[in-house]
């Protein structure tokens, strides 16, 4: 009708044109859907409050929209207290997710999501810093696309799966600070990647470290605070490019002397176990030595003169069996 009352339709026509594109519904109604119930499910809260029926869901607050198709790619939800409850179903409704991240939530509880066995393009999972339970479940070792787990600082328990190892692209695994137990699995020599990270510290872990282990090439290693015992030269080595290794306040036990280090080596903590030996004067080649700690060890002799090894403190060497030269007291 208003069409009538104009001279020429053209301008009106344009006006409908741009009306069109800036406020045409990008997002998908399906992504739209399941967004709205992972709002309900977690009772509406603040958190939400852009997640509004009315407007384009890829405008909303912590998800992200893929820009040619519209799929909803990313959701992070993270740092509030309110949001509490389970991990709804609802996020398994999302196919096309690669990212989603939930992260700082001290009132999420309940198992991870079995719908998680749903997001077949997840690249990126991060459930960390909240209160879920139960074990890590079997299923992430089917979600192939996956190069990225962190699932720390959580009340996880049970064994690590060793069907993990089948994930063709992880390259980070952190699975630290949990109630996990039982064996690192040996399959864990299987990880493909040119630098993994493997941070599994903070946990209840025991037996021995894998062997399978000296195949991985580690770029940062963190077994720290945990029960294993016994051998662990198989983390190190010359043909990797390692900068960082944690061992510290375990039961590990084996011959110092005997091992070769990665020249990259950057951090290097092995404080409270019960390794025995010297230290290889291979160590005044580490150029790039910047922490280090042996301390509350069995290590004997003298201290290698050079490199970066004096540069360190007695607190990077005390408690040691017999460990003598600087910065310790000078070998009798
Ligand atoms: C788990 O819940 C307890 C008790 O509500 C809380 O003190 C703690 O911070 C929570 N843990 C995490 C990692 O959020
Ligand atoms: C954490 O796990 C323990 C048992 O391992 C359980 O008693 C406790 O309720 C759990 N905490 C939360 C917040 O789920
Ligand atoms: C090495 O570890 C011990 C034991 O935790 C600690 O007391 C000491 O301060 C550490 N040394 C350095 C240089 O951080």
């Amino acid at each position: 009708m208003l069409v009538l009352t104009l001279k020429s339709p053209l301008p009106l026509l344009f006006f409908f044109i741009f009306f069109t594109i800036s406020f045409a519904e990008l997002c998908n109604p399906n992504d739209k859907k399941a967004l709205l119930n992972i709002k309900k499910a977690f009772n509406n809260a603040y958190y939400f409050a852009s997640w509004k029926p009315e407007e384009d869901c890829c405008t909303w607050y912590s998800v992200e929209c893929d820009e040619n198709s519209h799929r909803i790619i990313s959701l992070d939800i993270s740092t509030d207290n309110e949001i509490s409850g389970q991990i709804p179903p609802y996020v398994g409704d999302l196919p096309f997710l690669q990212s989603l991240m939930l992260h700082k939530l001290p009132n999420l509880v309940g198992p991870i999501q079995p719908a998680i066995a749903k997001l077949h393009n997840l690249k990126h999972l991060d459930i960390s810093w909240t209160n879920i339970s139960g074990t890590i479940p079997d299923f992430l070792s089917s979600l192939s696309k996956l190069t990225y787990i962190r699932l720390s600082f959580s009340n996880l328990s049970g064994a690590i799966p060793s069907s993990l190892s089948k994930l063709p692209n992880l390259e980070f695994l952190q699975l630290d600070r949990s109630k996990l137990t039982g064996l690192i699995p040996y399959s864990f020599g299987d990880f493909k990647a040119k630098g993994f990270y493997l941070y599994l510290s903070h946990n209840k872990l025991s037996g021995k470290i894998p062997p399978s282990l000296s195949r991985v090439d580690f770029e940062s290693v963190d077994l720290s605070r945990n029960k294993l015992e016994g051998d662990a030269s198989m983390i190190f080595g010359a043909h990797r490019n390692t900068w960082k290794v944690d061992l510290s306040r375990n039961l590990l036990e084996f011959d110092m002397s005997k091992v070769v280090f990665s020249r990259s080596l950057f951090m290097l903590d092995l404080n409270h176990n019960k390794i025995f030996g010297g230290l290889p004067p291979q160590m005044t080649k580490l150029s790039n030595l910047n922490s280090f700690n042996v301390s509350y060890n069995r290590l004997c002799g003298q201290i290698p003169k050079g490199g970066e090894l004096q540069r360190f403190d007695v607190y990077s060497y005390f408690h040691n069996k017999c460990l003598c030269g600087a910065p310790l007291e000078s070998c009798k």
